[in-house]
């Protein structure tokens, strides 16, 4: 059986580590053929070698590409067009935790930084994708990893927060640009994803965090990786401008000011409130 993104194109950008190896390998499971990019040659080709011990041979390659310089990035389109033939899809998914500390410490070069590899990336993947895409003339699928922390204060640092907030301001116009010429550009937020970004190799130290969303199960990598493959596919052919929040309830719990899941009063026994109407 034919798969969802059978004989597209795709780069996947950060697709040596966490969501972005767990979304090649999807991909790939659904008959996508996959250039990796990453910034970590060793990781990248890593998810290259895993992905031809699943079968896929000829259909993964790898390039070294850092995201925040338009001429590796050129060169990575240019890379996927020359190997594969064609692009139908460009995933933005590369990215850092950037600068933290309080906003009268933080150095220019580490905002600078931050901007540069969550947000220049994302222009210039767009801006270099949407040129090949159109070239071939088939329409495609621009997407872009954001995060419930560009939604919501308290998630991130100010730095990572008003970077990610930014990719989901350009997905919008972006999108709204670009569908004339059929390519549909969207976004995931992502919540608490345990990837190696998140747990810097141990879990078990961040079990609190992961335990805050209302859904039973921790956020994993495949979790984004089956949202991104059906983003990308005819399935979701009139999904476009759209940030599709994948947290498992975090930012639908909101406030808490109750208390969440069972320490909510609100929740304990049912009851209607009448307020001041005089009634009990
Ligand atoms: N893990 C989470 O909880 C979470 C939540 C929300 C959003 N995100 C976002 O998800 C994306 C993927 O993160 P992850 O959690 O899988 O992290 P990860 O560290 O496992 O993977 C990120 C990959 O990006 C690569 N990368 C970093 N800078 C690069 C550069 N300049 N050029 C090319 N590659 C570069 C890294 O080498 C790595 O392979 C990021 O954009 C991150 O901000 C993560």
């Amino acid at each position: 059986m034919a798969g969802r993104l059978q004989d597209k194109v795709a780069i996947i950008t950060g697709g040596g580590s966490g969501m972005g190896r767990d979304t090649v390998l999807r991909f790939l499971e659904d008959g996508a053929r996959v250039l990796v990019a990453d910034i970590n040659e060793d990781n990248g080709r890593e998810t290259v070698a895993l992905g031809k011990a699943q079968g896929h041979g000829d259909h993964v390659a790898f390039t070294r590409c850092d995201v925040a310089e338009e001429r590796d990035v050129a060169a990575m389109v240019a890379t996927a067009e020359a190997t594969f033939g064609t692009l139908d899809i460009a995933y933005m998914n590369a990215g850092v935790g950037g600068a933290f500390g309080p906003i009268g410490e933080t150095a220019v070069e580490g905002w600078d930084y931050t901007f540069a590899v969550l947000v220049r990336s994302v222009f210039l993947g767009m801006k270099h994708a949407s040129l090949a895409i159109r070239r071939h003339d088939r329409g495609g699928a621009l997407l872009s990893t954001a995060s419930i922390a560009g939604m919501i204060g308290g998630a991130g640092s100010h730095a990572y927060s008003a970077a990610k907030a930014a990719v989901i301001s350009l997905t919008e116009n972006v999108a709204a640009e670009l569908a004339p010429h059929r390519i549909r550009v969207n976004a995931i937020a992502p919540g608490i994803i345990s990837t190696p970004l998140f747990h810097r190799g141990k879990p078990e130290k961040y079990e609190a965090q992961f335990t805050r969303q209302p859904w039973p199960e921790r956020g994993d990598g495949k979790h984004i990786a089956a949202v991104a493959a059906f983003l990308c596919s005819d399935d979701a052919r009139f999904i476009t401008g759209e940030t599709v929040k994948v947290d498992g309830g975090l930012l639908a719990q909101g406030l808490t000011l109750w208390g969440a899941g069972a320490d909510n009063p609100l929740l304990r026994a049912p009851g209607v409130n009448y307020g001041s109407t005089g009634r009990r």
